[in-house]
């Protein structure tokens, strides 16, 4: 589990923090989306699942 202020995606230096402010703040609801806005997971990929666990938590949180 990440804490807010880990960095999720490293070479983008997002932390979870940041990821959910981009997603809650722009309604993302898709991982492309959310690499259109961050480019996050552009460089390595392996931050994908970490990134994904997180935006899905998030849509469940909207639409609970
Ligand atoms: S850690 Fe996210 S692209 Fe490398």
């Amino acid at each position: 589990m990440f804490e807010e202020n880990d960095f999720v995606c490293r070479h983008m230096r997002m932390t979870k923090a940041e990821i959910i402010k981009v997603i809650r703040e722009k309604n993302i609801t898709s991982f492309d989306d959310l690499q259109d806005e961050t480019d996050v997971a552009t460089i390595c990929g392996s931050c994908v699942a970490d990134i994904e666990e997180i935006l899905e938590e998030e849509i469940a949180k909207r639409d609970a």
